[in-house]
């Protein structure tokens, strides 16, 4: 299928679309009755290593919203994994990681990423290939801090405190360690566009914890090392709680800056000139009755057409408790405005 007639493709790059594309962050997932049935007694890891599977869960919200990308089915942690850390996801929680990583000696245990390690990705990458058509199909990573902190706090954190000592405290082994991150994840998307995905996003869900002169001195070199080596591909640069990152996040090589709901999109446009922007309905919106969602869309696609591309979506992923009738109705809305 050629390029032009992806309409997620053309937003990216600042182009004329025939109506504004939407995906939803976590479409595939705990919100819909056929993702729990595939996935019951199968554990989160261990499904994302099955291509069939793969490609079944990525196919659903296609099918039932008619969005116009799918993103992989996957995980963050998943290359992690594969190249020998040993880490599991646990339902409810989020990544677990056996021996958190706090020393130089702890990070130079962390080995290379093979591509053979994370083959099943690639195959499931070829079949969605054959089956998507004009859907978009997204690739992506997380990003070498958020990566970072969960391998240092050992798991999920709200203050990342143990994460921020070891950068501001030890810089060496922070960069050491991030150093090896950025390689691994440069090789989970290589892997990926290979394969045949036709834009990335790289996931720094929680740089937002960070203050500009922290994330500039040591996290963007790092994540731009990631986005300078995929330059064929759209990319999509996403963090929660960003406001005050936005241009820094941008300058690290994005060609589409993600935005949570904290801030308007026209705000973020003026943030990041030049750059289409993706977003950012807050996902708690669409527990509210159809009035206001349906008003907060239109206020959403209004502020986004400030920016030369707006792909829709939410400020954050899917929470499982959504009704999924809701995301199809939402879907035919930013269609047809
Ligand atoms: O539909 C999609 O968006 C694609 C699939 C996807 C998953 N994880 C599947 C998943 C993507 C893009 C991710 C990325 C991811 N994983 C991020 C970055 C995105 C974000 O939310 O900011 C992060 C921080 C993680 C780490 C992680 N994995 C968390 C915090 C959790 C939730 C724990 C829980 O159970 O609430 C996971 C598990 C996970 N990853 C699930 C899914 C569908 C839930 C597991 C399940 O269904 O059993």
């Amino acid at each position: 299928m050629d390029d032009t007639t992806k309409v997620l493709l053309r937003a990216a790059r600042g182009e004329a679309v025939p109506h504004t594309p939407v995906w939803f962050m976590r479409q595939a997932g705990r919100s819909l009755p056929e993702y729990r049935e595939v996935r019951a007694g199968i554990g989160m890891l261990e499904s994302c290593r099955r291509p069939d599977l793969v490609t079944e869960i990525t196919l659903q919200p296609v099918r039932r919203h008619g969005v116009d990308a799918a993103i992989l089915f996957s995980d963050i942690v998943v290359p992690l994994q594969a190249a020998g850390v040993d880490l599991d996801i646990v339902a409810g929680t989020g990544p677990v990681v056996a021996s958190p990583v706090r020393t130089m000696a702890d990070v130079e245990a962390i080995r290379p990423l093979e591509p053979e390690a994370v083959e099943f990705v690639a195959e499931a990458v070829r079949q969605l290939k054959r089956e998507l058509g004009p859907t978009a199909l997204i690739g992506f990573a997380g990003a070498p801090f958020t990566l970072a902190s969960y391998l240092v706090e050992g798991g999920p954190s709200k203050h990342h405190v143990l994460t921020k000592a070891l950068m501001l405290g030890a810089p060496d082994v922070w960069h050491a360690l991030c150093t090896r991150l950025a390689d691994i994840t440069r090789t989970f998307l290589r892997v990926q566009v290979d394969a045949g995905v036709d834009a990335v996003q790289l996931f720094d869900s929680w740089a937002g914890a960070l203050s500009e002169a922290d994330y500039r001195r040591s996290v963007l070199p790092h994540s731009a090392s990631v986005l300078g080596s995929l330059s064929e591909v759209p990319r999509i640069h996403f963090g929660v709680g960003t406001a005050e990152l936005l241009a820094a996040m941008s300058e690290a090589g994005a060609d589409v800056v993600g935005v949570d709901w904290r801030t308007p999109l026209d705000v973020a446009a003026s943030r990041v000139p030049g750059k289409a922007v993706q977003g950012n309905l807050d996902p708690a919106v669409l527990f509210a009755p159809w009035e206001v969602v349906e008003q907060e869309a239109r206020r959403v696609l209004a502020e986004g057409t400030k920016a030369p591309g707006h792909i829709f979506n939410l400020g954050h992923g899917v929470l499982p408790e959504t009704d999924p009738d809701v995301l199809t109705r939402l879907v035919e809305l930013v269609h047809t405005v």
